[in-house]
């Protein structure tokens, strides 16, 4: 299976095989980022993130075969990423896929980059569902009872901002750069995490949602009255932020947890814990979370840090996982901004959304 990744501003492509036991094999994962092309502009800028997979999307596909000493004759089936994203990389993408399909008679699969994180522990860990997924990347933070593959129940969502975004913006407050989660953690690793008392958002509330606003804006006030920050200060708020942040995730997960054995149609206990996404990088939550699954006597399953971001082979096993099922889709399937995993999540009710951000 040949996985094609351009949701964001990771132009990736791979190669990944998957036995007829259902565990997989990466041949090639291929990933670029366009972190230079974005970082004048503290973010990134839709427009220049489609002409840059534009530019590069045949190359690294190649590479992805050669690196897999493979031609298209021998890939079964190519799955891109459908959304949610951006829409002009996703359509770079999946363009590019639909050609390949078409030209050379290979079968398609249009992915959820949601459902991508999700399965990737298939890949990794040939851990199957169900599970309790904690997603958590630059655009999406949820918590999902993973039923299996193709069935998918969100049990809580952030009302405001997702985590890598709360990331990423407390790093261009502290003047840390971009992308900012791994200038975040690198600043925090000398901080001690106990010198400010920043908010721990919504803990203890019943429902498992999440909040990252009106930290980032702490962070921001702390930051405001030191000014000037000296190198340590800044380590110190980091730190902090990330103690925040990881006691926050750990107390929305035990709560989801509770939730998901009580809606889990599956009598399967302990339900392991998934930690995914660009976030799930982060060395402090990953401690942080792997304490909580220990105490609620189950495991925490954490794909390695190249695979918790954006790249091909998620892609590509979450196609494989599909089209071992009969699954395929039509060339006119949508490259779609926003797709939720989970369409009948209800709205959140109190907070001004009117629905996931996917
Ligand atoms: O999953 P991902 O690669 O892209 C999306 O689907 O959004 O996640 C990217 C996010 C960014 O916000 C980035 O700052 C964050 O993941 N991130 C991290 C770390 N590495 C990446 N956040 C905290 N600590 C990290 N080590
Ligand atoms: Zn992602």
């Amino acid at each position: 299976m040949l996985g094609i990744e351009t949701s964001c501003d990771e132009t990736a492509a791979a190669v990944v095989r998957r036995g007829s036991d259902g565990g997989g094999e990466i041949l090639s994962n291929v990933v670029r980022s366009q972190w230079e092309a974005h970082r004048a502009f503290g973010g990134v800028v839709p427009e220049i993130a489609a002409r840059a997979h534009a530019d590069c999307i045949d190359d690294i596909i190649q590479t992805a075969l050669d690196d897999a000493r493979l031609d298209f004759s021998d890939i079964d089936a190519i799955a891109a990423t459908a959304g949610p994203g951006l829409i002009g990389g996703l359509l770079v993408g999946l363009t590019v896929a639909k050609a390949i399909s078409h030209a050379r008679e290979i079968p398609f699969v249009a992915i959820n980059h949601l459902e991508a994180h999700a399965l990737t522990v298939g890949l990794t860990d040939a851990l199957q569902p169900p599970y309790l997924l904690v997603l958590v990347s630059g655009g999406h933070t949820q918590t999902v009872l993973v039923e299996d593959v193709g069935s998918y129940h969100r049990l809580g969502i952030t009302i405001d901002d997702a985590l890598g975004e709360a990331f990423d913006k407390t790093a261009k407050l502290l003047d840390l750069g971009f992308p900012g989660g791994p200038a975040v953690e690198r600043a925090a690793k000398t901080g001690d995490a106990a010198r400010f008392s920043l908010p721990r958002p919504l803990v203890g509330r019943a429902e498992p949602h999440f909040s990252f606003a009106g930290l980032k804006s702490a962070v921001r006030r702390q930051a405001q009255q030191l000014a000037p920050l000296t190198p340590a200060d800044v380590a110190d708020l980091c730190a902090s932020f990330e103690a925040a942040v990881s006691d926050s995730v750990a107390d929305r997960c035990r709560r989801a947890y509770g939730l998901a054995l009580e809606q889990a149609r599956t009598a399967k206990q302990p339900l392991p814990i998934v930690l995914a996404g660009g976030v799930a990088a982060n060395a402090r939550l990953k401690a942080r979370l792997s304490a909580t699954a220990a105490d609620l006597c189950t495991a925490l399953h954490v794909p390695p840090v190249a695979l918790c971001g954006d790249n091909g082979a998620m892609v590509a096993w979450a196609g494989a996982e599909h089209f071992s099922r009969g699954t395929t889709s039509r060339l006119d399937a949508p490259a779609r901004a926003r797709w939720p995993l989970d369409a009948d999540a209800k709205p959140i009710l109190g907070t001004g959304k009117a629905g996931p951000k996917a």
